[in-house]
């Protein structure tokens, strides 16, 4: 079993647009996965309740003994997919301690690469002291045509964190597909599938 944790402390990132379109993706793959809510708020969950859980089963754990607490529930899984928390430090290093890799949303801005320090800071004390923990950024809600995504990757690697070359660009088919309950994999957009599919591959290979 390997578990993914999804984190970053800005909210608005796509952590759980990634989450749950991961999920489906790792699924296809013929996987057995679970989602592990961290949010307080429960947009995963409430994602979940749209199809009464017919998509990929969802449990919330937001509290911050999420590290104990994720123990009873992840037998019998390949993958577990937690998704992030905005702003509770406590529940991410709880996240961060539980993970086998960790992957970081961005969107292509220096404000949300800023916001991202803390969360690299906790990555970087867990691997100095000898756990084996791999940990990447995603840039994601990209658009399409600009060079600034390009930018984003230049000061990215100030963190020295690895950067994954596939990238989420904004499309109206991540919302459209989420507010029913649903993912990109049940729309036509072959684009959004194709880079999902992208950093599903990317995440295997880590
Ligand atoms: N690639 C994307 N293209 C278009 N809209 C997106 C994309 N990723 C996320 N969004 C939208 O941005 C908002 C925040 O995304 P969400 O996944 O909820 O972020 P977080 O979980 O980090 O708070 C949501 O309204 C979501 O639908
Ligand atoms: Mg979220």
């Amino acid at each position: 079993m390997k578990t993914i944790a999804i984190l970053n402390q800005k909210g608005g990132v796509g952590k759980t647009t990634l989450t749950i379109n991961l999920a489906y993706a790792l699924k296809q793959d013929g996987y057995k996965v679970l989602i592990v809510d961290s949010d307080p708020q429960g947009s995963a969950r409430d994602w979940n309740n749209e199809t009464e859980g017919a998509i990929v089963p969802v449990v919330g754990l937001d509290r911050a003994s999420l590290a104990t607490d994720i123990k009873a529930v992840t037998n019998g899984y390949d993958f577990v997919i937690i998704d992030g928390a905005p702003q509770l430090s406590s529940h991410m290093a709880a996240a961060v301690k539980c993970a086998d890799t960790v992957l970081i949303p961005v969107k292509p801005s220096s404000l949300d690469l800023w916001a991202s320090s803390d969360l690299v800071a906790i990555i970087k004390q867990r691997q100095e002291i000898g756990a084996d923990l791999h940990a990447a950024f995603i840039i994601s809600q990209a658009i399409n045509n600009t060079n600034l995504a390009n930018e984003v990757t230049e000061v990215l690697k100030e963190y020295v964190l690895p950067i994954f070359s596939a990238r989420i660009v904004n499309r109206i088919s991540y919302p459209a597909s989420i507010s029913n309950g649903k993912t990109v994999f049940h729309t036509q957009d072959k684009k959004a599938q194709d880079e999902i599919n992208l950093i599903k591959k990317e995440l295997l290979e880590c």
